[in-house]
């Protein structure tokens, strides 16, 4: 976490510690009030809302479950069936799954070999009982951009309800969600440097929506619970600090980092497009060894790298995202995904690439996978 976003959250632990429900009771309540609600506004101006329209939660995860839930609850009447991707992230894959064993109906959009998903499938999906479209903007392990004001403008036309999962793309890839016409957005404070534990949906003005959190009438009476006033200005600050030239470092440390591993260590394979990726991310396969190897040996020189998204990495499965682009065990199972941040440095990347040279030459010489 950023230190600066600390700063601007200590004082709404100790100083104006009220919760912001006290508003009709106390001055502190008052204040801390309108303090969460500024935060709203600030997050909200970073992606074309008022921020009336940004709902709280404890993160990408619950942001997801009350798109997804609360959507199918609310239109329940009007239609049964939902459309997301195979390489969603499992807060969206595994809320559509929900659904499923409650007699709702899922389609399930591949994608191409570089992760993209095809709109005229999209398309051909939607039906009658079609209320929900749920297609991520980045995906979470290779990156790939996803075509979202294109599958927005396909939900305008069909009169159906649009949510996306912003979370890797939230302040690294600028978006509007009237541009991009989606009805509801995930986002999430710690990829960006902002505190664990804090979220947000925008929920459109006007979309069907039901809470799935039952209790007080917090959140525009959407997700009940004590506020995390602290949480959503730290979220916001760290929303603020995210600058273009920034992006461009992460970028410009992506590209070198891609470019030379490609160049340098043979039978390695980018996963996901060159290009339409956010800037954070590499994911790379290095041929003929696990992936879980190479991160403990990195681990051992200092540096943090994942299989899999680092949330759900704990699974010793497949990736579901190599699988669905490849449908190649060997290729999933050998899979490394770096992402860069605020405090990495140029040098780092070569660093990181000299350490992968060794450790994948290294374990190459003892995999049976290796030709004599
Ligand atoms: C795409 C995506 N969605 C959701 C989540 C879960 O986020 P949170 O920990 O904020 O619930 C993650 C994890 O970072 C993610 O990568």
């Amino acid at each position: 976490m950023d230190e600066r976003v600390l700063d601007e959250m200590k004082p709404y632990f100790f100083d104006t510690y009220a919760v912001a429900t006290s508003e009709f009771a106390y001055s502190m309540g008052i204040e801390a009030k309108k303090k969460l609600d500024e935060a709203r506004r600030r997050i909200g101006s970073v992606i074309g809302s008022s921020g009336e329209e940004i709902i709280f939660t404890s993160g990408s995860t619950e942001s997801s479950n009350l798109a997804i839930r609360g959507v199918a609850d609310a239109l329940s009447d009007e239609g049964n069936h939902i459309i997301t991707s195979k390489t969603e992230d499992f807060p969206v894959l595994n809320s559509v799954k929900h659904l499923e064993k409650n007699g709702f109906d899922a389609t399930y959009l591949d994608v191409d070999e570089k992760g993209f998903i095809d709109t005229e499938q999209l398309k051909n999906s939607i039906g009658e009982e079609t209320i929900l479209v749920s297609v991520q903007h980045a995906n979470q392990e290779i990156g790939t951009l996803q075509d979202v004001k294109e599958i927005g403008k396909i939900c305008e036309k069909e009169d159906v309800l649009f949510h996306t999962d912003a979370t890797h793309t939230f302040t690294r890839v600028p978006f509007d969600v009237n541009e991009i016409r989606a009805d509801l957005v995930t986002i999430s404070g710690h990829t960006i440097h902002g505190p664990k534990g804090i979220g947000g949906l925008f929920v459109r003005k006007g979309t069907p929506l039901e809470k799935q959190l039952q209790g007080g009438y917090q959140e525009r009476n959407l997700r009940a619970g004590v506020e995390n006033i602290p949480g959503a200005i730290g979220f916001a600050k760290a929303a603020e600090l995210v600058t273009s030239k920034e992006n461009d470092m992460l970028r410009d440390m992506r590209n070198r980092t891609i470019d030379r591993i490609l160049n340098e260590i043979p039978s390695t394979t980018l996963n996901g497009d060159r290009k339409k990726r956010v800037p954070q991310n590499a994911n790379l396969t290095f041929h003929r060894v696990e992936g879980e190897s190479i991160t403990l040996h990195l681990d051992m020189r200092g540096f943090a790298v994942s299989t899999g998204s680092a949330c759900f990495s704990r699974s010793l499965e497949a990736s579901h995202v190599i699988m669905g682009i490849s449908g190649d065990h060997e290729r999933a199972h050998g899979s490394v995904r770096l992402t860069f941040g605020r405090y990495n440095e140029m040098e780092e990347v070569d660093m990181i690439v000299e350490a992968l040279k060794e450790v994948v030459g290294d374990l190459r010489k003892i995999s049976p996978l290796e030709e004599e």
